[in-house]
């Protein structure tokens, strides 16, 4: 897929930066010092939880999301792989 635009919104502050499909969103965002939250990376602790308004993800592991969570959109970041290619992603709205 190349290049993926994406956007994190965090403590009301949004930034833009380029990630690509094998990479989660937060390694992403962390890459491009997002001050994004985060503490397990490994799909348990949903620290790093957040809203997808825009996008889709393929999520690798979750142990914490409910399928009607996913169903409104909540994602963990740690395990959210983009499969669009433009993703907003609103770590506020939770
Ligand atoms: S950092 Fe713990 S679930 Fe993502």
């Amino acid at each position: 897929m190349g290049v993926i635009k994406i956007t994190f919104k965090v403590d009301g502050m949004e930034t833009s930066f380029e990630g690509n499909e094998n990479k989660t969103l937060l390694d992403s965002a962390v890459e491009n010092d997002v001050d994004a939250p985060y503490s397990c990376r490994g799909g348990a602790c949903a620290t790093c939880i957040g809203r997808l308004k825009t996008g889709t993800v393929n999520l690798e592991q979750n142990y914490i999301l409910t399928d009607s969570e996913i169903d409104e959109g909540l994602i963990i970041t740690c395990q959210a792989y983009p499969t669009s290619e433009e993703i907003y992603l609103d770590a506020d709205d939770i």
